[in-house]
């Protein structure tokens, strides 16, 4: 039996999302309700692992006075990054050169001098998999799943994609009022990674007429040829959802920026690129709208707090009965555990057998195929 918790530590990494001061909020409640004390790493490992950023402290003790009011703002109060990998922590070398670095030992000796004696790891894929090799190497760890991407595996939702949803739903609605009045084509790009999630939710939703994910390779004559069906039925607008990680079948992802050290390749552009392609081949004017990071703001939604607050609490639940490397997980109707070997590397992408993607063919949306 491992020794009693007294101090467990929480971070948040990866992209933000909306949720995540609920988590912070359940988390410390649950831990000081049990006599634990609670610290916040700040900026996912940055914290520990680069103290000189934070005159501060980069680890911040957590009391309910902090925590108190949070649960609906977004953001994280413990800031997060995507670029702060203690397996691959980015180094500059002297010769000017940056260098990926394991630095794991280096947090588990602060866990151990600090006396801190779990973490709880809010965050997308990346940081279950950070947490995983943490919780190999000896860190009592449980991990909680983060994105508005929704593309982590093992879980019915992750919180902060129903909040990016209803936000990317509430702009197609928006859309449809102008593109009618034009006559046009609007393409609306949402993020979501290399899963289609987002688009595919937020476009039956929002009543789009054609959604591009990266899960269909799409044909662009074909969403072509869906504007102009429309056009002769007298429906002389048309509403198309592309997700940033869509591609042609015979071409590639848009990319904004390559991968670099410590950080993944920017999707982007895929909607300029449709837009460009259909009005082309229509004759129809066609506007962009590229979502971005407006998915990634914002109160949570109700489901998406109560998730947040249900996760957290269930994560201290869960160090308290003993248990370590895994992560909490929607299945519904309840929260459940599930090992973190089973999610990290994993992503969880549109099924071709959804019963989502076939009410949105019924419906008559086109998906480029
Ligand atoms: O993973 C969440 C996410 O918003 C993706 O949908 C998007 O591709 C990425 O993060 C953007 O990352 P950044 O905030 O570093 O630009």
């Amino acid at each position: 039996m491992s020794n009693p918790i007294r101090r467990i530590a929480i971070n948040t990494g990866g992209g933000d999302a909306p949720g995540l001061n609920a988590v912070i909020r359940a988390v410390v409640v649950s831990a000081i309700k049990r006599g634990w004390e609670c610290v916040g790493i700040r900026d996912g490992f940055n914290g520990i692992l680069c103290p000189e950023r934070y005159p501060e402290g980069g680890v911040v003790r957590l009391t309910l006075d902090k925590v108190r009011g949070i649960a609906h703002l977004g953001g994280t109060i413990l800031g997060t990054t995507n670029k702060g990998n203690p397996l691959k922590f980015p180094v500059t070398m002297p010769d000017g050169t940056t260098q990926e670095i394991d630095r794991s030992d280096d947090v588990l000796q602060f866990f151990a001098k600090e006396g801190l004696d779990a973490l709880v790891s809010v965050g997308g894929d990346g940081s279950l998999t950070i947490a995983n090799a943490l919780h190999r190497k000896g860190l009592r760890v449980v991990g909680v799943p983060k994105t508005i991407d929704n593309d982590l595996d093992k879980t019915f939702t992750t919180f902060g994609f129903d909040t990016a949803v209803d936000f990317a739903t509430e702009c197609l609605d928006r859309l449809h009022s102008t593109a009618e009045s034009h006559q046009r084509i609007m393409v609306v790009e949402v993020m979501g990674r290399y899963a289609g999630w987002i688009a595919l939710h937020s476009g039956i939703s929002g009543g789009a007429h054609s959604i591009l994910i990266p899960e269909i390779p799409f044909d662009i004559d074909k969403v072509a040829a869906k504007v102009r069906g429309r056009d002769k039925l007298g429906r002389m607008y048309s509403i198309v959802v592309v997700a940033e990680g869509a591609q042609p079948v015979d071409g590639h992802r848009e990319v904004l920026a390559p991968a670099e050290v410590g950080h993944a390749e920017r999707l982007g552009g895929m909607g300029e690129r449709v837009a460009k392609a259909l009005q082309e081949r229509t004759g129809k004017d066609a506007r962009v709208v590229v979502l971005g990071h407006l998915l990634r703001g914002g109160s949570p939604t109700s489901f998406d707090r109560l998730a947040a607050l249900r996760f957290g609490a269930a994560a201290v639940r869960g160090l308290d009965n003993g248990l370590s490397g895994v992560m909490v997980s929607l299945a519904f109707p309840n929260v459940d555990y599930v090992s973190l070997e089973e999610v990290a590397g994993r992503m969880k992408a549109v099924p071709m057998d959804s019963d989502t993607l076939q009410t949105g063919r019924d419906l008559g949306i086109c998906f480029g195929d």
